[in-house]
């Protein structure tokens, strides 16, 4: 073989070698590839020469040409692999992902206690045969005192300390006895067996038993001989379903403007809480709802006539029910949003 041709191949070789180790990453690796062993490379090239090669020395020249070849073939090859594990183990460092950390869960939400209590009341009274029916919280005057029996200057009033808007006559209403009114109006005449769930607002001082903000469930029934009886043997049967038999249900005579008779219920305070004396001004009962016989006055206001019909009304305090279920000893953690109070329910 002829120096000179045999000295080019070394210097080919060489050349590759070096270059193919001064390339930085795979896309230097891949201009190298092609400027070596493109259709215009070197090594296509240094094939080619193989026909100028005079034919003696053919044999030597094509041997050490392929040997050449097989040299960077091999050489680029490593390189190749070496550049992508480096790249690899880069991109695995730079962003350290440990597929053994537990995933984030996402918060689940749920029922406010409140909403809750009020479903509970709503299913009691649906197996009794109630309906829910909603009334606005904003209220006439003439709604929530007049038609109630309580004319303007009547000293009941004071029994609610009431928020009054700037539009006379207009007030937030300070119970749900209104929605009485809007019922009889809306049955006109029929008989009436509902529910009446809503927001109520009074001007109160703010205390462990009292907000200026409650639900009540007021409840409404009207036909032919209902009696104080039936009256009983409803809140007796929902409070044991509400309260289970072995909490103690406690019926008082009281007064209100709009029923006649009027009587008041209580439910004792678990035995065994320490707040009790607190919670229940000592007597160890806590009072959830006013009821009676609906006032005949009342009864004339919604349309219907006292000497055909009778009927009995209930409010009671949804609030005041769940913080004796759970011997929960203040009224304003329902309003305070407090997830360490409101995840407990
Ligand atoms: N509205 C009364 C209150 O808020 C409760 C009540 C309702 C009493 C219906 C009797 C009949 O205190």
């Amino acid at each position: 073989m002829a120096d000179n041709a045999a000295d080019d191949l070394k210097t080919l070789e060489a050349q590759g070698l070096a270059e193919l180790h001064g390339c930085a990453d795979e896309a230097a690796l891949r201009g190298w590839n092609t400027r070596f062993f493109g259709d215009k490379g070197l090594v296509k090239a240094a094939l080619g020469k193989l026909s100028t090669i005079p034919k003696d020395q053919r044999g030597p020249y094509g041997k050490e040409v392929n040997r050449v070849k097989e040299d960077l073939t091999g050489a680029y090859d490593a390189a190749l692999a070496e550049a992508k594990d480096k790249a690899l183990q880069a991109s695995l460092t730079a962003n350290p992902l440990d597929v053994t950390l537990p995933g984030r869960s996402r918060p689940r939400g749920r029922l406010h206690p409140a909403t809750q209590i009020l479903r509970q009341i709503y299913a009691i009274f649906a197996d009794l045969g109630f309906q829910v029916y909603r009334t606005r919280e904003v209220e006439t005057d003439e709604l929530n005192f007049e038609c109630l029996n309580m004319p303007a200057h009547h000293p009941a009033r004071d029994m609610w300390d009431t928020f009054f808007t700037t539009t006379p006559g207009v007030v937030l209403r300070t119970h749900t006895s209104p929605g009485q009114i809007h019922v009889m109006r809306e049955a006109a005449g029929k008989p009436i067996r509902v529910i009446l769930p809503g927001m109520c607002y009074r001007n109160e001082a703010i205390s462990t038993r009292s907000e200026i903000q409650f639900y009540q469930v007021e409840g409404l029934v009207i036909g032919e001989g209902v009696t104080m009886a039936d009256l009983k043997g409803t809140i007796t049967a929902f409070a044991r379903r509400m309260f289970g038999p072995e909490r103690q249900v406690r019926i008082r005579s009281s007064y209100f403007p709009f029923t006649e008779p009027s009587i008041e219920v209580d439910i004792d305070w678990p035995a065994d809480d320490p707040n009790r004396d607190r919670l229940t001004k000592g007597t160890g009962w806590l009072e959830i709802l006013g009821a009676g016989m609906v006032h005949p006055n009342v009864l004339r206001a919604g349309g219907y006539d006292p000497d055909k019909v009778t009927g009995f009304a209930f409010g009671m305090g949804p609030q005041r029910m769940l913080m004796l279920k759970h011997a929960i000893d203040d009224i304003r953690l329902f309003w305070q949003n407090d997830l360490r109070f409101l995840r407990q329910f």
